[in-house]
């Protein structure tokens, strides 16, 4: 089988049974824009009627097709009227003039579901660099031209392509991309359907020029859409980071004031009483000695995690006792406690935010009591039942003041992370008696127990 029939750039267009195309390239495709009807018409004069009215049918079917592949697909049957195929393809040049896409009907090969392909593996490179003005083969299959090392051709015998024709897309001189015309058929295309396939290249071109400018904006805008969203997403992002930052500062500044800022306080105070001592004995100075010792541990704890440790080595119920035992040494205060735990371990098996939140109330209840009641009990119950748990700490003090001195943020703290666990918070009168109580109900919905 021969090789492909190559029309260089010197060939003329001819008069032929099908009409004389004598269209002036110059003008249609170098205008870069559509011709007008009066241009257009004297430029196929003296076209028969039958093949004008085929050209502006084709141009009448491009209006309105926004893609390549509905362009392609409307007017490849009114092609085929004139240049009969059973595969047309076109193939347009990406903007980097390195990268090709194909498009086709009526059905698609390799070409059209690839992406891009490098223009230097196409089997009509040679139109492509315009080093020829069009390619005809009688047989695509066989012929060598198509089947180069490194060649993109497996779709020309998996499509069956045995003839076919190639002319160049050209607009303002520059090519953008090729027609192409494929037969299953042997030696079909004549140079007739060449210079037939040459005009409606010249009709297409402009339209292909267009669609790729608009292709190329739209990736733009996509592009600059993404990155602005990009951008979006890191603001938001920073924004939840900032939040998630303050809460956890918060929640610091929280476990620091109940646990580690009680503390010293109560040292400051058993220090500030040394002070006018005459001699101080080493035993008076050791348990502020062990507490500052806890004090540094407890400190240590808030930075690295944040739980209190007992809480998760030993349980609730053994932490509370721990702090109040603690507390009540450091405080030096002679202050009977007593801890009532009914909830046969139940705290324990709360997720850990909540037991936490839960001991965190407890243990600056117990501090309050400690430094404002100036009583000498403190009762801590800890209860469940089917619809809640409940922790109550008690004093037999002087009572919360009425109007309150003052709100400080122990209570405040006590409040939020009740709220935070959905759990009520009440601080009363206590009703046995004279002294504070607080009381903290958490209901079993709520609860969010392990399972
Ligand atoms: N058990 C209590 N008995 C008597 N008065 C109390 C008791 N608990 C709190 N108060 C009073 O309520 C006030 C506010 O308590 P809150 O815990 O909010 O602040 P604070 O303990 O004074 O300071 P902070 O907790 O911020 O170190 C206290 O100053 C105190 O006057
Ligand atoms: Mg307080």
């Amino acid at each position: 089988m021969g090789s492909a029939r190559i029309r260089t750039k010197s060939a003329e267009t001819r008069k032929t049974n099908r009409g004389l195309l004598a269209l002036d390239w110059s003008r249609v495709a170098g205008g870069g824009g559509w011709p007008s009807k009066e241009e257009f018409t004297t430029m196929l004069n003296p076209a028969p009627p039958s093949l004008l009215s085929q050209y502006l049918t084709i141009s009448r079917l491009l209006a309105g097709q926004l893609d390549f592949h509905s362009v392609i697909r409307s007017v490849a049957a009114e092609i085929s009227q004139i240049i009969p195929h059973d595969h047309m393809d076109v193939c347009i040049i990406q903007l980097d003039g390195k990268y090709h896409t194909a498009h086709e009907s009526p059905f698609e090969t390799g070409w059209g579901s690839s992406p891009p392909a490098l223009i230097s593996d196409s089997p009509i490179r040679s139109v492509l660099h315009g080093e020829v003005e069009a390619l005809v083969t009688d047989d695509a299959c066989a012929d060598p031209t198509f089947h180069f090392e490194g060649a993109f051709s497996g779709p020309i015998i998996d499509g069956n392509l045995r003839s076919r024709l190639h002319v160049p897309l050209k607009v303002q001189g520059d090519i953008i991309g090729a027609l192409s015309c494929s037969s299953h058929e042997i030696g079909i295309y004549t140079d007739k359907d060449v210079e037939m396939a040459r005009s409606i290249a010249d009709l297409l071109a402009p339209y292909f020029f267009a669609l790729r400018a608009a292709e190329q904006a739209k990736r733009s805008a996509i592009v600059e859409t993404e990155a602005r969203a990009r951008e979006e997403g890191l603001r938001l992002g920073a924004l939840k980071l900032t939040e998630a930052l303050e809460a956890e500062r918060q929640r610091i500044g929280m476990d620091l004031h109940d646990q580690t800022l009680a503390d010293l306080t109560r040292l400051a105070r058993r220090l500030e009483r040394l002070t006018h001592m005459p001699d101080v004995p080493g035993e008076t100075l050791e348990p502020l000695f062990r507490g500052l010792q806890h004090c540094m541990h407890d400190l240590r704890q808030i930075i690295e995690a944040a739980r209190p440790s007992v809480l998760q080595l030993f349980g609730f119920s053994q932490a509370i006792e721990n702090h109040l035992d603690r507390s009540v040494r450091d405080s030096g205060s002679t202050i009977e406690w007593a801890l009532d735990d009914e909830t046969h371990g139940a705290i324990d098996s709360l997720d850990q935010p909540v037991a936490t939140a839960l001991f965190r109330i407890a243990q600056e209840a117990i501090n309050n009591a400690i430094r404002h009641s100036h009583g000498d009990r403190i009762d801590v119950h800890l209860r469940t039942t089917e619809r809640h748990v409940s922790i109550e700490v008690r004093d037999n003090g002087i009572g919360l003041s009425t109007p309150a001195k003052r709100i400080g943020g122990g209570i405040n703290n006590m409040r939020t992370r009740a709220r935070l666990i959905s759990a009520r918070f009440e601080i009363s009168k206590n009703r046995e008696g004279s002294g504070t109580a607080i009381r903290v109900t958490l209901p079993a919905n709520a609860a969010g127990r392990e399972k």
